[in-house]
């Protein structure tokens, strides 16, 4: 089964991801531009949303008014750069439970070291939507959602920034069944498995810590 790609060509979002890929660009718009590509993004990640109709009343009568069916959506952040994404989507979805995955690359191999979990207990009978802006060599991606399955999640979407084809072909081996959501997908990775053109390193330009 080839996995799904949405790729969300959104003019608004193709210019703010510009805006961020120059390099002359402050940590603080480079942090207000994800904040907003994220929103922006969840919009469509959200768009299968289950809904249900309760009678309410307005101030005129009353009517059947569909509202999100089902518990609450639980977004998961793989550290450290998740969290620009996550910001976002906490302003659409103010209700969603957050989920924390820790996996820093190792320098050497590239290979996912994870050193942080923590999600919310009841996975399996929720919607979740995993964040990390950089889908690169794809396998933190896979191994923060093969431990997400662990748990119990099965209605898993990735949504991410930038992709690199290599990362999107490698994440989908491993979970064919989760659909990828990006505002781009970029050439190619280089040797130190960095998308290009990429923006660099998503965590340093977010965090300021380079
Ligand atoms: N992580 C980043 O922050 N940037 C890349 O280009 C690849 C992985």
């Amino acid at each position: 089964m080839a996995g799904e790609v949405h790729c969300i060509e959104h003019p608004l979002i193709q210019h703010k991801l510009s805006l961020m890929r120059r390099k002359e660009t402050s940590t603080s718009n480079f942090r207000a531009l994800l904040q907003e590509i994220a929103m922006l993004l969840g919009y469509e990640v959200t768009r299968d949303l289950q809904l249900e109709l309760h009678e309410i009343e307005t101030p005129l009568m009353t009517m059947k008014a569909p509202f999100l069916a089902g518990k609450k959506v639980v977004l998961i952040s793989v550290l450290r750069a998740g969290t620009g994404l996550l910001d976002g989507m906490t302003k659409i979805l103010p209700s969603a439970r957050v989920g924390h995955v820790g996996m820093y690359r190792d320098p050497e191999t590239l290979a996912p070291v994870e050193y942080y979990f923590r999600v919310p207990s009841d996975l399996a009978d929720r919607a979740v939507i995993v964040v990390d802006p950089m889908l690169a060599t794809g396998n933190s991606a896979a191994a923060a959602v093969t431990r997400i399955k662990q748990e119990g999640a099965s209605r898993i979407k990735f949504a991410c920034l930038l992709a690199a084809p290599e990362g999107i072909a490698a994440f989908h081996a491993v979970h064919p069944d989760v659909p990828v959501f990006t505002a781009a997908i970029d050439e190619r990775l280089n040797d130190h498995g960095y998308i290009l053109p990429g923006l660099g390193d998503a965590g340093d330009r977010l965090f300021g810590t380079k």
